[in-house]
C-alpha cells in the first residue's frame, strides 16, 4: 500500500489525532483545512504537506489538494463535518444545504478528485468517512445532521461497491466526541456529564477513540473490510441506559 494518506480536516479534533497516530506508524501525510495557521503548525510538527481551502466556498480545493498530495495515495480520510442541532421548524433551506455540502458532498468530491491517485496504489487503498450515531438512532433536533450523515452512510456503501477491489471504503459512526466541533454542546459541565451518562460506557468519546479505528481501517490488517459503517459510540446506538 502506498504510504501517503490525504486527511481532510487534518487539523481538527479527530483529524489531528489520526494524523499524529499515522505519522507515528510511519505514514507520510497531506493535510487539508481552512485555517492556514493551525495547519502550518501541525504540518511542521508532522513534516507533512498541506492545502488550505474551504470545501464549500472554494470548490477548487479538491483538485488542488489532490494535485499537491501527489500521484499515489494509500488512503483518504474525510474528517470534516457539522453538528447543527435545531428543530425542523428552525432549520432554513441554507442550513440544510450547508450541512449536506460539508458532510456528504464534500466527501464525494474529495474521493472523486483523489481517485486516480488512490487507484494507483499497487496494494490497494482505503477511504475512511465519518457518519454519526444520529444516522443509526433517532434523536430530536438532529434532522439536518441525521440527514447529512445518512447520506454519508449511503455514499460509503455505494462507493465501496463501485471501487472494489482496488479501493476499500468504510465509515465510522461516532457518538458525541470531545473535539472543537462538539465544544458548543459541552460548555456546561452538568450537561456534558448528563450526556456521558446516556452511554453504557459512561463517558464521552475522545479523538483517540476514533483515530484508533481510522488507522486500523487504513491498514493492511483491514484488507478484507469494505462497505462497513462501524459504530464507535460507547454503546449509545445499541444499549439502553
Ligand atoms: N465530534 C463529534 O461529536 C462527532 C460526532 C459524530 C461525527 N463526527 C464527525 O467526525 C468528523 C470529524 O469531526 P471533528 O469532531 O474532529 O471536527 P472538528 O474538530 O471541528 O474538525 C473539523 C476539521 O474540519 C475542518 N473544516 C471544517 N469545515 C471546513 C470547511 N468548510 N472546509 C474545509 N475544512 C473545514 C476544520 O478546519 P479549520 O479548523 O481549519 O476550520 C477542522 O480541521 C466530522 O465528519 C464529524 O461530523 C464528529
Amino acid at each position: 500500500m502506498a504510504n501517503k494518506i490525504l486527511i481532510y480536516g487534518g487539523s481538527g479534533g479527530i483529524g489531528s489525532s489520526t494524523a499524529r497516530l499515522l505519522r507515528e506508524r510511519g505514514h507520510d501525510l497531506h493535510l487539508v483545512g481552512r485555517n492556514e495557521e493551525s495547519l502550518g503548525v501541525l504540518a511542521d510538527e508532522l513534516d507533512s504537506g498541506y492545502t488550505v481551502g474551504d470545501v464549500v466556498a472554494d470548490p477548487d480545493v479538491f483538485s488542488r489538494a489532490s494535485q499537491e498530495a501527489g500521484k499515489e495515495l494509500g488512503g483518504l480520510v474525510y474528517a470534516i463535518g457539522t453538528i447543527n442541532l435545531r428543530s425542523l421548524q428552525r432549520l432554513s433551506e441554507s442550513d440544510l444545504l450547508q450541512d449536506f455540502q460539508v458532510n456528504a458532498m464534500g466527501a464525494a468530491l474529495a474521493v472523486q478528485a483523489a481517485l486516480p491517485a488512490l487507484k494507483k496504489s499497487s496494494e490497494g487503498s482505503s477511504v475512511v468517512l465519518y457518519s454519526s450515531v444520529a444516522a443509526k438512532q433517532g434523536f430530536s433536533l438532529h434532522a439536518s445532521t441525521g440527514m447529512a450523515k445518512g447520506a454519508v452512510s449511503g455514499l460509503t456503501l455505494s462507493l465501496a461497491a463501485e471501487l472494489a477491489p482496488r479501493v476499500r471504503v468504510n465509515a465510522i459512526a461516532p457518538s458525541l466526541t470531545q473535539t472543537p466541533l462538539a465544544a458548543g454542546i459541552l460548555t456546561n459541565d452538568a450537561v456534558a456529564a448528563g450526556i456521558a451518562k446516556q452511554h453504557a460506557m459512561e463517558r464521552l468519546g475522545t479523538p483517540e477513540d476514533i483515530a484508533a479505528l481510522t488507522a486500523f481501517l487504513l491498514s493492511r490488517e483491514a484488507s478484507w473490510m469494505t462497505g462497513q459503517i462501524l459504530s464507535v459510540d460507547g454503546g449509545r446506538s445499541t444499549i439502553a441506559s
